[in-house]
């Protein structure tokens, strides 16, 4: 579907995105690079990268893969150094990377729980808090009045409940949290906006084949206002608003991109 952006919408920006190689992270990616933008994307498996970088560069988008976890600190201070370093800047970290499973409470241990809210938590505010360096005002390829912005990408199902869900509940609504002090602290400090998006169910993600294999795909578009499944094209332009300068005045908000279905209803 064609963009109803400007291709120079994020011209001259740089953007690091982890989990940038596959499912919503590699439309944000490609996105973010048709409108203008080099693109490095952060993940674990070398393959996966090899393949979204030569897709990226065969559209004539400036890619670089840099392979690391966001579970551990050396990874991520690796990963935003050499971004810089190949770049010379770095004006937008999109926080993709995400693990989820299904699992009962009752059969989940807790360090299931814990993997989860590691990549998810812990591994969101690692990647900001490694990134900080060269996205506040003044830092390194920046000038002193503009600083870079940070966009997680989170869910809805911790506004409720959800069914097996435990830890990415928990894990999701330790990322919104995350987001708003950092918008807080950081957008007053060094003119860094923080926001997120909170995706519904997206067709041909990794996330919805792991948690709503084809006989519930079809259910949901039942009671969905909508009736039907979001594109990651859906995030992708929701992401290009918010880290455009359409999306200046906008820190510690989160765009719901989810056709409304978090908060409907049966009719009856
Ligand atoms: C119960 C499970 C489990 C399962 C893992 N565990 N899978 N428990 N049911 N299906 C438990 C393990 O038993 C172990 O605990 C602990 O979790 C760690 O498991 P590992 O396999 O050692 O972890 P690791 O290899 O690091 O893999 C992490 C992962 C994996 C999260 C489990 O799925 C992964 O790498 N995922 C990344 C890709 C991904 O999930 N993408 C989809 C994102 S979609 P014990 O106690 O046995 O040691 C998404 C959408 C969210 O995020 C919003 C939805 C609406």
């Amino acid at each position: 579907m064609e963009s109803p952006f400007k291709a120079d919408a994020l011209k001259g920006k740089v953007a690091l995105i982890t989990g940038g190689g596959s499912g919503i992270g590699f439309e944000i990616s490609t996105q973010f690079g048709k409108h203008g933008a080099s693109i490095a994307i952060m993940g674990r498996r070398k393959q996966v990268l090899d393949s979204a970088v030569s897709a990226l560069q065969s559209l004539g988008i400036p890619a670089i893969g840099i392979e690391g976890d966001v579970r551990k600190q050396e990874d991520a201070k690796r990963v935003v150094e050499l971004t810089f370093q190949y770049f010379g800047r770095l004006d937008i970290l999109v926080n993709a990377a995400a693990g989820n499973f299904l699992a009962p409470a009752e059969d989940l241990s807790p360090n299931g729980f814990r993997t989860v809210l590691d990549i998810d938590s812990v591994g969101t505010f690692t990647m900001c808090y490694e990134a900080l360096k060269y996205l506040k005002k003044g830092g390194p390829g920046r000038s002193s009045s503009g600083g870079g912005t940070i966009l997680n990408i989170s869910a809805t199902l911790h506004y409720t409940a959800s069914w097996y869900q435990v830890h990415v509940s928990a894990a999701k609504a330790a990322v919104d949290a995350t987001m708003r002090n950092l918008a807080l602290e950081w957008g007053t400090d060094y003119d860094i906006r923080v926001n997120g998006i909170a995706p519904g169910p997206i067709g041909d993600t990794p996330g919805m084949s792991k948690l709503a294999p084809k006989e519930i795909e079809s259910s949901v578009r039942e009671f969905m206002p909508l009736f039907k499944l979001g594109d990651k094209w859906d995030i992708a332009m929701a992401a290009l608003f918010l880290s455009s300068d359409a999306g200046k005045f906008i820190n510690g908000a989160i765009i719901v991109v989810d056709g409304g279905l978090w908060l409907s209803r049966p009719r009856h």
